[in-house]
């Protein structure tokens, strides 16, 4: 499973890129307002370090609209990939886009349906939001399961399942259980899949033995 870390902020992507685990970036308008910096400045801060696919969304509400926005935001860097919303105007887009070569991810998506007009609209990415379901006691993990099935029902679809709104380690352990394609994960979620008890006491205890050895691998 590929990670995407889902963040604008510089920093936590330099930070998280030098140890070789994001295969590409997630924005959205409210991670770039968080960061409070210029869209475009941010955008090509982000491909300058992830060489992967970098989702930016689109803000218009109309397919033209969506479609000169996208030209502007395509210009930035190769990897560029347009995000646009689960609506028919965003549908329009994709079909136009990605004929045209151009990644398109497919965001907000909540349901199975919506994830199947995606995909015949030619979507490089869907964007199902399993956190926001969970928050309305509503099973997100179902959602990419339920996915998952009619995709694989289908040899000509190619759009991968990047499972979004990511809460915690057990949401991206689920998601690779179901073989959703990508995970994006928000920065401290990521950080936090390293943690265990057993590691941390395991290696404890092996530097204690090593130190009554007295020895030293380097002298
Ligand atoms: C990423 O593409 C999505 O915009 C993001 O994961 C949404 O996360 P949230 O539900 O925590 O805002």
């Amino acid at each position: 499973m590929k990670f995407f870390v889902d963040t604008a902020d510089i920093k936590d992507i330099t930070d998280l890129a030098e140890t070789g685990m994001v295969d590409g970036v997630t924005t959205n308008p409210s991670l770039v307002a968080k960061t409070g910096a210029n869209f475009f400045d941010v955008l090509k801060d982000i491909c300058a370090i992830v060489s992967g696919p970098v989702s930016a969304e689109v803000t218009a509400t109309d397919s033209d609209g969506m479609l000169r926005e996208a030209d502007k935001l395509t210009a930035i860097a190769d990897n560029i990939t347009i995000k646009v919303p689960l609506t028919w105007d965003g549908l329009k887009t994709c079909k136009k886009l990605t004929s045209q070569d151009v990644m398109v991810n497919v965001t907000l998506c909540f349901s199975a349906n919506q994830a199947l007009l995606a995909a015949k609209a030619g979507a490089t990415f869907i964007s199902p939001f399993i956190g926001r379901l969970d928050d309305l006691a509503l099973d997100g993990m179902q959602l990419i399961q339920e996915i998952r099935q009619v995709y694989d029902n289908y040899d000509a679809i190619e759009t991968e399942i990047l499972v979004a709104s990511i809460r915690s380690a057990n949401h991206v352990k689920d998601s690779a259980l179901i073989g959703a394609d990508v995970a994006t994960i928000p920065p401290n979620v990521l950080r936090g899949l390293i943690n265990h008890a057993l590691t941390d006491k395991g290696l404890a205890a092996f530097l204690a033995d090593w130190e009554k050895t007295g020895q030293s691998i380097l002298s």
